[in-house]
């Protein structure tokens, strides 16, 4: 398959489209299961596209579904250029993409460059090649400290907690930032730059408009590997907590713009506006817009939004952040409010009917701002994070390092039907990897399809209105915050003459809303009708004046 037999044609307006997209976050394992073996798979997405393009989103990121032990959900990778069969085949993979570009749907992959999995013809030839090998150079490899090489070369910590380091029987250490599962590549090694340059290659020519990079603040240690000083054994605080808030010898170090400096060329030389996300953390809005740019990567989540309270200054604060960064780093902002590493944000928000409510604003806050939202699956159904999952059947492999586990927020989609999973699988089907609560039949697509004031009815309209309102458009004017009482917040953005307005009520009381304009959208039915329209507590609305 070749770049244009998979790309449908395009202007080269269309090369900016990644700007203002709206991009849903797929979960592969557990979006859509088309063979009733209880994971979600490549086909599962293909027969699910249209229910995408009616959500109204422009792009499909895939977690990773490339061949793996799957210790990491696929974050632990064996073979780059391979579909694992329980997600299918790279046949799929084609006919997947071709369907999401006929209708419309862009699809960005996850590139996982950080670590392999142990599972990769590279880690085992390492292993049985032995110390000061050629293969071990791929990774990084080191002798131990004390007196017999017992005690791991340095004091770092993996993400998943313990120590980073996993002593081989020869003795020798290897680096592993995540799991054991996941060793480091040393990407001072020129057979491991070249590779993932290929890698890029591979998929570009199968026809994917993007990359979604993991942990690309991490490919390039400190040399000499030295010691961060402290650790969760000497003072208490894990190291992972400096994460986007000091420095560490393991992140964010120079030399790894070398790498996305080669890989841009590789992205500029497909037609159709090829682009890359990075999944970067660093100290400062300055050295996150370090990784951004003409020359590197086009764009950086931003998450402040995942740790922010529900509160009008806390949202207040992020948005403001997250502009001021937008404008540093000379690209718009992402906006994130969940993610597959995260509670769910009905949950963070008070869960219950509360959580709901206030989850359902805070989406209407997001897809009013400027720059590319997205959208994490499962969160235009309103789902919460399950919480009760038995331990017994968690995989998160941080969970028995930390007790922290994910997979509350990976539990599969409801998608029809009163008993889980919900038709997550064919007709009669089962089986899913983890059980969906059996409170979720009313939270099922089917359910919502249709219904007045769901929250998938509410996705919709929004993302429609997102799509066709002159203010909201890419080049419509930035946000402009209005005089609003304490505890909501108003802002507005404008094209011309026309004015679209968000208000969020974040206070304990409900708020005249009428003189912002006549309501497009509200993310709970507005009151007071008769005396002027009242925004009801904990909830948003977009409100014109032409
Ligand atoms: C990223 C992914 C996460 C994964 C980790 C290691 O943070 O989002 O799910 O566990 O990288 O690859």
């Amino acid at each position: 398959m070749t770049a244009s037999t998979a790309t449908p044609p395009r202007t080269a307006a269309d090369d900016d489209w990644w700007r203002s997209a709206v991009v849903y976050q797929v979960y592969v394992r557990s979006f859509a299961d088309s063979d009733g073996d209880g994971t979600g798979d490549l086909q599962g997405i293909r027969q699910r596209l249209p229910y995408l393009r009616d959500l109204g989103v422009d792009a499909l990121w895939l977690t990773p579904f490339y061949t793996s032990p799957m210790v990491d959900g696929g974050y632990d990778v064996a073979d780059y250029r391979d579909v694992d069969p329980m997600f299918g085949t790279l046949t799929d993979f084609d006919a997947m993409i071709t369907d999401a570009h006929a209708l419309g749907l862009r699809i960005i992959v996850d590139l996982v460059p950080n670590h392999t999995s142990s599972a990769h013809r590279w880690f085992t030839a390492a292993l049985a090649a032995g110390p000061g090998s050629p293969e071990r150079a791929r990774y990084l490899f080191a002798e131990g400290r004390g007196a017999h090489g017992e005690l791991p070369p340095n004091d770092w910590e993996s993400i998943f907690g313990g120590p980073a380091w996993t002593r081989v029987p020869d003795g020798e250490w290897y680096l592993h930032l995540f799991d054991p599962a996941q060793p480091d590549l040393n990407w001072r090694h020129p057979e491991v730059r070249a590779e993932f340059e290929d890698v890029l290659r591979f998929w570009l020519d199968r026809g994917v408009d993007g990359f979604r990079i993991d942990v690309a603040h991490g490919m390039i240690k400190a040399e000499g590997l030295p010691d961060v000083g402290f650790s969760t054994l000497t003072i208490g605080q894990r190291q992972v907590e400096l994460l986007g808030k000091g420095r560490l010898p393991y992140f964010d170090q120079d030399e790894v713009h070398e790498i996305y400096r080669a890989w841009r060329p590789i992205l500029d030389s497909y037609p159709g506006g090829r682009m890359a996300v990075a999944e970067a953390w660093a100290e400062t809005p300055q050295r996150l817009a370090r990784y951004i740019g003409a020359d590197e990567l086009h764009q950086a989540f931003s998450f402040d939004f995942l740790d922010a309270t529900w509160s009008a200054d806390s949202f207040r604060k992020v948005v403001d952040t997250a502009l001021a960064e937008s404008t540093v780093v000379g690209a718009p902002t992402t906006w994130v409010l969940s993610n597959h590493d995260k509670q769910r944000h009905v949950t963070r928000y008070g869960d219950g009917v509360e959580g709901l409510r206030r989850a359902r604003a805070a989406s209407l806050l997001m897809l009013a701002l400027p720059g590319c939202a997205y959208l994490y699956q499962g969160e235009e159904l309103g789902l919460p994070e399950v919480l009760d999952l038995p331990d017994e059947l968690r995989q998160d492999p941080a969970f028995l390092r930390t007790g922290e586990s994910r997979d509350g927020c990976r539990v599969p989609i409801p998608w029809s039907g009163e008993l889980a999973p919900y038709g997550f699988g064919p007709a009669g089907s089962e089986l899913s990897w983890l059980p969906a609560p059996a409170t979720w039949a009313a939270l099922s697509v089917t359910a919502q399809t249709g219904l007045p004031g769901s929250t998938l009815e509410l996705y919709r309209a929004a993302l429609r209105i997102r799509h066709e309102h002159p203010a909201l458009a890419v080049d419509a004017g930035g946000v402009t915050w209005l005089e609003s009482g304490p505890g909501v917040l108003a802002f507005s953005r404008a094209a011309g003459a026309t004015v679209l307005t968000c208000v969020v009520n974040l206070s304990g009381a409900p708020v005249p809303i009428d003189g912002y304009g006549e309501p497009l959208v509200a993310s709970e039915a507005l009151t007071g009708q008769g005396s002027g329209h009242l925004l009801p507590v904990d909830a948003a609305a977009w409100l014109e004046r032409r």
